[in-house]
């Protein structure tokens, strides 16, 4: 039936000890890799954290693989929190982290901690995330301060794409990895329990990793990473455009939706659906 709750029907949460942002940061010390998605849904969610995913990232990636944006920079604290809550719904024992979306941190300090604390309070997050290197580094001190994790974003952070000038690799050049390498330091000592590179070259990923005690969580960040994060429609093919190179494929979910949709469209219009069986 159309309105049966799908969400109690599929049995208790996986029994895993809950992962914390301390325990996120100690796996580096302890050489253990963090396996990251993002996850914007219940079943996503649930189904991830069974197959032993350390850390969801409700990614503001949403607005354009969910809700169809060219970029994620029409994506509101309120859509945020919406899939926050879907997926925290799940229980998973994975750390739930919340993306902060473009505006919701960098109007000011206080604005960073009234956003973030609805996604603590309201979402149930364990941690947010926001992008930026020395310019954010205030707002994640008053967030870490009032007891909120905070998991920092360099290198090709999406919601600065319009200064970007398009989705390019970045810090090519010496003095940018040299900036980079600095800001991942600000963002340490700044209290992160852990930072995204995103878009940057190999051998800098590897560089800023040895560089931190905090672990690294690459994305088109090479191989040398602390972890690795794919976003979910990307790992599962359930993408309508081109992904980009740093992405593997996992399924081809977009090929086997429109398989059973036209099945479905050709069993309704043949009248091979519903059967007796289906019908009472
Ligand atoms: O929004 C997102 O999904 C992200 C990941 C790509 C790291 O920020």
């Amino acid at each position: 039936m159309s309105g049966r709750p799908h969400g109690s029907d599929v049995g208790p949460p996986a029994a895993r000890a809950k992962l914390t942002a301390p325990r996120i940061a100690d796996m580096k010390r302890r050489g253990e890799i963090i396996a990251a998605v993002t996850a914007y849904d219940f079943p996503t969610a649930r189904l991830a954290d069974e197959a032993g995913v350390d850390l969801l990232l409700v990614g503001d990636s949403l607005g354009t693989v969910v809700l169809g944006y060219e970029t994620t920079l029409p994506v509101t604290v309120g859509d945020v929190l919406h899939h926050t809550r879907a997926v925290t719904r799940a229980k998973p024992a994975a750390l739930v982290v919340a993306d902060m979306p473009f505006l919701s941190y960098q109007v000011s300090p206080e604005q960073a901690v009234a956003n973030a604390g609805r996604f603590v309070q309201e979402g149930g997050a364990d941690a947010v995330k926001l992008e930026g290197g020395e310019r954010v580094v205030p707002a994640i001190r008053r967030l870490v301060e009032i007891g909120i994790p905070v998991m920092g974003h360099l290198g090709l952070t999406p919601q600065s794409v319009l200064a970007f000038g398009g989705y390019k690799v970045q810090a090519r050049g010496e003095a940018d990895q040299e900036r980079l390498v600095n800001e991942a330091r600000m963002l340490q000592e700044a209290g992160c329990f852990s930072i995204v590179l995103e878009g940057i070259p190999s051998r800098l990923g590897g560089q800023v990793s040895r560089a931190l005690e905090i672990p690294t969580i690459g994305i088109g960040a090479g191989s040398a990473c602390d972890g690795q994060v794919l976003v979910s429609h990307d790992l599962l093919g359930f993408f309508l455009g081109r992904s980009p190179k740093f992405v593997r494929r996992y399924a081809d979910v977009a090929g086997t939706v429109r398989d059973a949709m036209s099945r479905y469209v050709s069993d309704v219009k043949s009248r091979a659906f519903p059967s007796e069986e289906e019908s009472y």
